[in-house]
């Protein structure tokens, strides 16, 4: 099998597994998990944040955030199609009591910009009987979006727009390396005017488990509190944490190889009949294209190159998704290349 369907599925790579068995471990409820501990470190001197927080998810990072940041009843505006409003079961209801925003917008990009988040937010100036906005959620690079980035430029208009208003930023950096490494700019200069980010080591960077949350220390050590109260307290955490730090040093240099074979598919599946894709709006190594034009259903088409050449990609409704990572190759991209041609040639 080929597998396209997310970067959640890569294996742990022969160092990570050597370093995972190798680990010094404590408990790390008592803060005494060296290994979690210099993860920690490393993850905040990287993003030149004052403190980070080992977490088991990123959702869990990014709902303690919107925890953190909101009070019960307020607003989280956030682009229409966000993973914190849409794939993270409705959370910041259930948890923060907070109410999505949606904002459609970026012309389809997912980047909003400063102006489109401005006219969503209810700020002092709204009458008394509208919910307060309590913050701006973002994510860079937007998964939905076809993993569109956000600029450094961009975010700093925004998070000072917000700021100006009384607002605080969060940063789902889910894949923010992915981001960094297309834009040419470094994590830390993405993520420095938010109050806080999460980012993924088991996404692009290809680690097993786990995301780290990062803000001002003292937003960190209240988010330990909520990690510990949603049940994100873990105890010998660092054989985690170990796979972690490799990922976190290895993989980041070589991002660049996935953006170049999902720019790669892209420019192939340009070529194929029924495909809508402009090739250019592909930045990092999430390929997402229209296949309303075929005549087969994205869903039936996933599932004739699963049975034909063993190539798994995600469909829904009419758009497929496929994203790039350390475990498929170029030639990988090449033979999904030749099974869509097969199937969507005879549909
Ligand atoms: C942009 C984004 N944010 C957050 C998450 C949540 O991460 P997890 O699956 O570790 O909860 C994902 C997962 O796919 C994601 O794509």
């Amino acid at each position: 099998m080929i597998d396209f369907r997310s970067d959640t599925v890569t294996k742990p790579t022969p160092a990570m597994r050597r370093a995972m068995a190798e680990a010094e471990v404590g408990d790390d409820v008592y803060g005494e998990d060296p290994t979690v501990n210099r993860l920690q470190e490393r993850a905040a001197r990287i993003f030149e944040k004052e403190a980070a927080l080992f977490v088991p998810t990123g959702s869990m990072g990014n709902q303690i955030a919107v925890k953190l940041h909101t009070r019960p009843g307020e607003e989280v505006v956030i682009e229409e199609r966000g993973h914190i409003y849409n794939y993270e079961m409705a959370a910041m209801s259930a948890i923060s009591g907070a109410l999505a925003r949606p904002v459609r917008g970026g012309g389809g990009t997912g980047l909003l910009t400063w102006g489109e988040i401005k006219a969503a937010v209810h700020a002092g100036d709204a009458p008394y009987y509208v919910a307060r906005t309590g913050l701006v959620a973002l994510e860079n690079s937007h998964n939905l979006a076809g993993g569109s980035v956000l600029t450094r430029e961009r975010t700093e208009e925004i998070c000072d727009g917000a700021h100006a208003l009384g607002l605080r930023v969060h940063l789902d950096g889910a894949r923010i390396f992915n981001a960094a490494e297309s834009l040419g700019e470094t994590v830390a200069a993405l993520a420095r005017p938010a109050d806080s980010v999460m980012f993924c080591l088991s996404k692009g960077l290809g680690a097993p488990v786990g995301s780290v949350l990062l803000g001002a220390r003292g937003f960190i050590d209240e988010a330990r509190r909520w990690r510990k109260l949603l049940g994100g307290g873990m105890r010998q955490a660092g054989v985690l944490a170990a796979a972690g730090l490799v990922a976190l040093e290895e993989t980041p240099p070589r991002l660049g190889d996935d953006h170049a074979n999902a720019r790669r598919l892209a420019e192939g599946l340009a070529g194929l009949p029924g495909v809508k894709i402009d090739p250019e709006s592909v930045r990092t190594n999430i390929v997402i294209f229209d296949v309303s034009e075929a005549r087969l259903p994205a869903d039936e088409i996933c599932a004739r190159v699963r049975e034909t050449r063993g190539v798994l990609c995600s469909g829904f409704g009419s758009l497929i998704r496929m994203v790039t990572h350390y475990d498929v190759s170029r030639e990988d991209v090449d033979v999904a290349l030749a099974a869509l041609g097969e199937v969507l040639k005879e549909s």
